[in-house]
């Protein structure tokens, strides 16, 4: 899960982590005794933490360790991984899937090699600046490899968070989840970030669980205020995209000579920026339709152009688009040089930059 990671306190969170200061010790030291033995384990080097990383994302432990050492016998270093042949990369990563991490893994080794002498780079910032690399495992290899205070946030850490803090918000909202980062940032200062993280990891595979949590065995229950609220079981709060409207358009590009027709967004979303003529409706032939009867001037379709998504926070546009002419002038019609001094709403500046595309 991509996440930001926010450190920043407020009194709340000073508070809830005076009152549980010991679950960060009882937690790594549980780690220590009880730390599940991978290959990744072995040593500290930044190399073989950096591709047990990105192997492990998408994938599972088990899954991940026979290729993680056949990798690492392959290419011993970063050199050797960087001078290799993409199609060499592509075969050992066979059958592990989403092969993207490979081309990444590949290019990246390149870079360390040109840019950083083949070292792997050592501050939180180089680090997640590399291709593949996110807010997740930046925070993981910074912590695994060089034990600095970096934040490794995933749903297994957002799950034992709220559990511990009985957090009633929802994680799959980006608000909770800087958040928790923010808690996870002030409970590792001063503690061994690299036991504290890999323990998170362990806790969330092994005993805090999505479900029937195994509470009875775990290192931190004491602390653990969902479990003394019985509340174990109904936590973390989950919803995904709760309020999140998915809505398909067609989108009209209409033309007239060199001409663009453009609408102003009344108050509401997108209030005062200008935009395409759009309907919700699922065919061209029903815009056309649309129009006709809110403009009563004649429509053509000319062309499909392509299907064009645009994400909000609350709504996300599926925006079909498609090229109509007008053959009378009417209001609302700009040039392109006009439009450049409009305000366009992103979307449909999106939208204008696919069909100039289309028509090179
Ligand atoms: N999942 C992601 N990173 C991991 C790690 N270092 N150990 C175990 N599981 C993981």
């Amino acid at each position: 899960m991509a996440l930001a990671i926010f450190f920043f306190s407020s009194k709340f969170i000073s508070f809830k982590i005076k009152k549980v200061n010991k679950m960060q010790k009882e937690l790594i030291k549980w780690y220590q005794q009880n730390k599940r033995d991978f290959p990744w384990r072995k040593d500290q080097d930044p190399y073989h933490i950096w591709i047990s990383e990105i192997m492990l994302q998408q994938t599972t432990t088990e899954a991940v360790i026979p290729y993680f050492n056949r990798f690492l016998t392959t290419f011993p270093t970063i050199t050797d991984l960087a001078t290799a042949s993409l199609e060499d990369v592509y075969k050992l990563w066979e059958g592990l899937g989403y092969y993207r991490r490979a081309k990444h893994i590949h290019e990246t080794a390149k870079i360390i090699v040109h840019q950083y002498n083949g070292i792997f780079p050592n501050t939180h910032k180089e680090i997640l600046a590399l291709k593949g690399i996110g807010p997740y495992t930046a925070g993981a290899i910074c912590s695994i490899a060089y034990h600095m205070p970096t934040p490794a946030i995933d749903g297994n850490v957002l799950r034992i968070i709220s559990r511990q803090y009985l957090l009633k918000d929802n994680i799959a909202e980006t608000k909770t989840q800087k958040h928790i980062t923010s808690i996870v940032a002030e409970l590792l200062m001063g503690y061994d970030a690299s036991a504290f993280n890999q323990g998170l990891m362990d806790l969330g595979t092994t005993i805090c669980r999505p479900l029937n949590p195994k509470c009875d065995q775990c290192p931190i229950q004491k602390t653990c205020l969902a479990y003394q609220n019985n509340q174990q079981k109904v936590l973390p709060i989950n919803i995904k995209n709760i309020k999140h409207k998915e809505l398909h358009y067609i989108t009209g590009i209409i033309t007239y000579q060199d001409q663009f027709l453009l609408f102003q967004n009344p108050p509401g979303l997108l209030e005062n920026l200008y935009g395409f003529v759009q309907y919700e409706c699922e065919s061209p032939y029903r815009f056309q339709e649309e129009f006709e009867n809110q403009y009563h001037l004649p429509l053509s379709i000319v062309s499909y152009i392509q299907d064009i998504k645009h994400v909000f926070t609350h709504r996300t546009w599926h925006m079909h688009i498609y090229h109509f002419v007008i053959d009378k002038p009417i209001k609302g019609l700009y040039t392109l040089d006009d439009i450049h001094n409009l305000p366009l709403s992103t979307a449909h500046l999106k939208v204008l930059k696919s069909f100039l595309k289309h028509m090179k």
